[in-house]
């Protein structure tokens, strides 16, 4: 399997990078933190593992394009395409408070990011006939009002746009499905919300649905190896809760009922 990850630098696609590496997929990591990505390269490496690193800034089609070919010139084919760079803009702002710049910034990297890297993959599986695409949305396609304004919009994006090719490249054989993590501490998040990665892990775990474990990149990166493989292959066109069944949920009844009798 040759797969690309962007975002692989860091979070959620290192993990899933070094998973797939794990399970015998040649990988190329796609980023714009060079010195990130050259360094996971050289560890997996020196493992045996098969890995590459081509920076890409997938807010820039022709990047995207490139890394796509790159893939292809090195590898021959492309079976995973796994589009889950993605940044967030501040928590807790008004909808006053947020400038046309920051919304478009989060839409550049978390929509068009997306699109482009889609479009370039159908570009090289649909002769193959075949190819597994992903994104990375988030629990914000499910649940509202938890995160900025852009990245939900953004998110609910990412997801109607895995519906659509889901539709539009099944006559293809290639399948299309989002997986959506809850909140995890990575740089993305921590560097977010100012808060050091184990508080805000002990936070997050402690409102979760399912208590006794903790949510990491490993458990994202495992929902992207079963739909990336054979395993999967009648799946397509679903964007995969990895909350612990967080988003099934809504707490305010039972909250209100605890705030009321304390009153
Ligand atoms: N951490 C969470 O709580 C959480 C929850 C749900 C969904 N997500 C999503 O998971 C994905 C990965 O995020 P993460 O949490 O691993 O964060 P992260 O910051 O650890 O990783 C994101 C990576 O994307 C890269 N990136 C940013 N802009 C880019 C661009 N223009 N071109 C190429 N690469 C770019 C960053 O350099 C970084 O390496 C994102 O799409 C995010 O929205 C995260």
């Amino acid at each position: 399997m040759v797969a690309i990850i962007t975002g692989g630098a860091s979070g959620i696609g290192e993990s899933t990078a070094r998973l797939f590496v794990r399970y015998g997929a040649k990988v190329v990591i796609a980023d714009i933190q060079d010195d990130l990505g050259h360094s996971i390269c050289k560890d997996v490496s020196s493992t045996g593992g098969t890995i590459s690193y081509v920076h890409c800034d997938v807010t820039k089609e022709i990047d995207v394009e490139n890394l796509v070919n790159t893939t292809i010139e090195k590898y021959g084919k492309l079976d995973i395409m796994y589009n889950n760079a993605g940044i967030v803009d501040n928590f807790g702002r008004s909808i006053l408070d947020v400038k046309y710049e920051d919304f478009k910034r989060v839409i550049d990297v978390n929509v068009f990011g997306a699109f482009f890297g889609a479009k370039h993959a159908a570009r090289v599986m649909i002769p193959a006939k075949k190819g597994s695409i992903l994104f990375t949305a988030s629990v914000a396609s499910l649940v509202a009002g938890e995160t900025p304004n852009a990245y939900t919009t953004s998110k609910h994006a990412v997801v109607g746009l895995t519906k659509n090719l889901c539709v539009e490249l099944g006559r293809y054989g290639i399948r299309v499905n989002s997986i959506s993590p809850n909140a995890i501490a990575t740089p993305m998040l921590t560097n977010a919300v100012g808060i050091e990665p184990s508080k805000l892990e002990a936070a997050i775990s402690e409102l979760a649905v399912l208590k006794g474990k903790v949510l990491n990149a490993e458990d994202v990166a495992e929902a992207a190896v079963y739909l990336g493989s054979d395993e999967s292959k009648y799946i397509s066109g679903i964007n995969i809760p990895v909350d612990g069944g967080f988003s099934t949920t809504n707490p305010s009844l039972s909250m209100a009922v605890k705030a009321a009798s304390m009153m």
